[in-house]
């Protein structure tokens, strides 16, 4: 019996195999209807010499029990027994767009429920897997997949990201062997180096696409099987002895969003967009235009004065900025990185009267309040470590191992949680807050006695659930040192991700790049900084900073008192057309490209309306630039091609002229699909926008 899921573009098929778990058959473009696996797959391969005398398929939750050799779902065991697995009955059932499997191994005593549900609209299918102890002593868990997929025979290679503080986002590229590929992350948060996520493209081009909705450690493998195939895995990495079941208990394992599609990156790109927005709650239900922020980290750091902060929140609402986010620096005490974090009131010092005043005159000017905190972290030189010892994370007889000269709180004690839920409450009910930026500045540590490093993740999740249960109104930016915690776990809590603490523009667009690949501009923190960039010590121009933030969440993070009348002049253009710009760039789809020679472009909307960014990288090596082909166009519409930044190109041309003009040059879609858009001869780290609108059907068969 073949189960059959049917996605937008793609189709699932599971053989159901009685007192077996189901074979997975098929992950891919869309069968046509009716086409169906031939026979059962033991029917189809004859036994290999020297093997046992059952062929074991790759199943959906494969078992070392059941004479598998390749990588299996479940490690676990109650003090040495019950070690071996395998399924002794299985039960699979549809509902709506989902299968939902039952799994049972009534020897080992353990349950497992999957789904997997393929979205029709956008190809994502997402997996859910639950383990219960169903026996009546404790089982020890070393390893739960959270999704076991197949990859087709022949697929070439695994792309994925590694990367660092003001370096996330880092793409990789490996071929897929016969050897294991595996990568792990053990640093306690979703992580700059590791997240779980990956991509593979397979001989005839199909990619795909998969990440674990997790903050916390993880395992993503990919394994090659002897029909020629790749197992893929994702699932949690758990430090020895962290997971043990009483008789009864559950695991649940995150969700695993994956996708695939006949239409390359940008396809599975788009399929992710679609499946995060989906996951995203947004205060009252939809999302209301992104506003855009000012950030005062890199423009003020640690010194802050009401009358300068004031003076800040005049100027940004001169400029049009529309949320005045609060960073580090406020609170008891913190005038460096040394002390403070834990003592969330505001400090004596720079707001005498607290931060009221403040708040009051941000919101008195239109723009909305939000503040920073690191709720997880406590610096030893606090008044809260002082009276809390016992709620920070240790390790009975061995030395703390400070990060940014701060440590971690253990968020399992309900003391430290309710802790921070009062004092973040108590600012949230005294001030007019609709922002938090959440932010996680360190790696976290083995520390004991028993491994906490899920259940802080899961802490975490439930502090924030609590915070926004009370206030409903108020968004969260999720912040790790930059992106240091960019998942689909946490973004089900959140609505921005801080991407990078590294502004420099040209740094940022791979970055982006990167983000987009799984997450969806409006949540994709990006602001204007300072030049030269402090991470960096590179020097873009306002307008290629500004024009590289701009198809984010847009912001500024600068001191913009100290901005001359000019900029601050081209600063307000570049927020004014960000805020038109805003409902076409954060819906519909994005694409991205390469169009050689230093030239890459990002596109956002639909074929009825699209904004396309031009970045020249490096200086241009052609005596003539590049076309970038726009295969997303109708083929059948005349399209008005209008150049809609205000940046100008050195030599221009009569096209190039055209599309200055308010009116544009009119294009067919389909020689726009075809040949391409012509671009100016842009100098290094400079930029072009254009706006592309079907203005009437195109003749068609046109011979001129
Ligand atoms: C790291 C963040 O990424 C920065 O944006 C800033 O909030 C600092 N922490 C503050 O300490």
């Amino acid at each position: 019996m073949f189960h059959v899921l049917r996605g937008r573009a793609t189709s699932v098929v599971i053989e159901a195999r009685a007192g077996q778990a189901p074979a997975w058959r098929y992950w891919g473009p869309r069968l046509a209807d009716g086409a169906m696996p031939e026979a059962a797959i033991s029917d189809t391969q004859p036994l290999p010499s020297f093997s046992l005398d059952t062929d074991v398929p790759l199943t959906v939750f494969p078992l070392q029990g059941e004479g598998w050799f390749n990588q299996t779902a479940l490690l676990a065991h109650r003090s040495g027994s019950d070690h071996v697995q395998a399924v002794t009955a299985s039960q699979i059932e549809r509902r709506g767009d989902a299968l939902v499997i039952t799994l049972t191994d009534e020897i080992a005593h353990i349950r497992v429920e999957q789904t997997f549900a393929l979205d029709p609209d956008s190809d994502a299918l997402t997996c859910t897997s639950r383990l219960t102890n169903t026996g009546n002593t404790p089982l020890d868990v070393q390893w739960f997949a959270a999704a076991t997929l197949p990859l087709p025979a022949g697929t070439q290679a695994v792309r994925y990201f590694s990367g660092r503080h003001q370096g996330e986002f880092n793409e990789q590229v490996q071929t897929l062997t016969r050897s294991l590929w595996r990568r792990e992350n053990r640093r306690g948060l979703t992580s700059h180096d590791c997240p779980p996520t990956g991509f593979a493209e397979a001989s005839d081009g199909v990619h795909f696409g998969a990440h674990l909705a997790w903050s916390g450690n993880s395992v993503q493998q990919i394994e090659w099987l002897e029909d020629g195939r790749f197992l893929w895995q994702f699932g949690e990495w758990f430090a020895p002895g962290e997971v043990s079941l009483a008789p009864g208990e559950i695991l649940n394992a995150p969700d695993v969003i994956a996708t695939c599609s006949a239409a390359g990156r940008n396809g599975v790109m788009q399929n992710f967009h679609h499946a995060m927005r989906s996951r995203i709650t947004w205060p009252g239900g939809t999302m209301k235009p992104r506003p855009v922020q000012i950030n005062t980290w890199e423009g003020f750091y640690f010194k802050h004065d009401l009358a300068g902060m004031k003076a800040l929140a005049d100027e940004a609402a001169r400029l049009g900025i529309e949320r005045f986010v609060l960073d580090d620096g406020w609170f008891q005490g913190r005038d460096d990185d040394r002390t403070s974090l834990g003592d969330w009131w505001p400090d004596k010092t720079k707001y005498p009267d607290g931060l009221k005043p403040l708040a009051d005159h941000v919101v008195s000017r239109g723009l909305e309040f939000g503040l920073w905190f690191e709720p997880e972290m406590i610096n030893p030189d606090s008044d809260l470590a002082r009276a809390h010892p016992d709620w920070i994370q240790t390790s009975p007889g061995r030395p703390d191992m400070t990060a940014r000269n701060q440590l971690v709180l253990d968020l399992t004690k309900a003391g430290a949680t309710d802790y921070l839920f009062q004092a973040m409450s108590a600012l949230l009910k005294d001030l007019p807050v609709s922002y938090i930026k959440w932010d996680h500045n360190r790696d976290l540590v083995a520390r004991g006695p028993r491994p906490v490093f899920r259940r802080q993740v899961q802490a975490t999740y439930d502090l924030m659930a609590r915070l926004r249960t009370a206030f409903p109104d108020v968004e969260i930016e999720a912040c790790a040192g930059g992106g240091g915690r960019i998942d689909a776990g946490i973004l089900a809590h959140t609505h921005r991700f801080w991407t990078s603490d590294n502004l420099d523009a040209i740094s940022r667009l791979p970055m982006q790049r990167g983000f987009l690949s799984v997450f969806p501009p409006e949540v994709m923190g990006a602001h204007a900084g300072t030049a030269p960039a402090h991470g960096t010590r590179r020097t873009q121009s306002l307008d290629f900073r500004a024009a590289v933030a701009l198809p984010g969440h847009f912001g500024v993070e600068l001191d913009i008192l100290k901005l001359g009348d000019k900029d601050k002049a081209r600063l307000k253009d570049w927020i004014g057309l960000h805020k038109t710009l805003r409902p076409r760039l954060h819906q519909g789809s994005v694409w991205t490209g390469e169009a050689g020679d230093g030239v890459i472009w990002q596109a956002h909307g639909d074929a009825a309306s699209l904004v396309i960014f031009v970045y020249r990288v490096t200086p241009t090596l052609q005596r003539h630039a590049p076309s970038i082909r726009l295969p997303m166009l109708a083929h059948d519409a005349l399209y008005s091609v209008r150049r809609i930044d205000r940046t100008r190109t050195n030599k221009s041309s009569p096209f190039q002229e055209a599309v200055l003009s308010p009116e544009g040059h009119e294009i067919s879609g389909a020689w726009l699909a075809a040949s391409g858009l012509p671009l100016p001869q842009l100098m290094g780290e400079s930029v072009a926008i254009y706006e592309l609108a079907p203005r009437a059907s195109a003749p068609s068969g046109a011979s001129a």
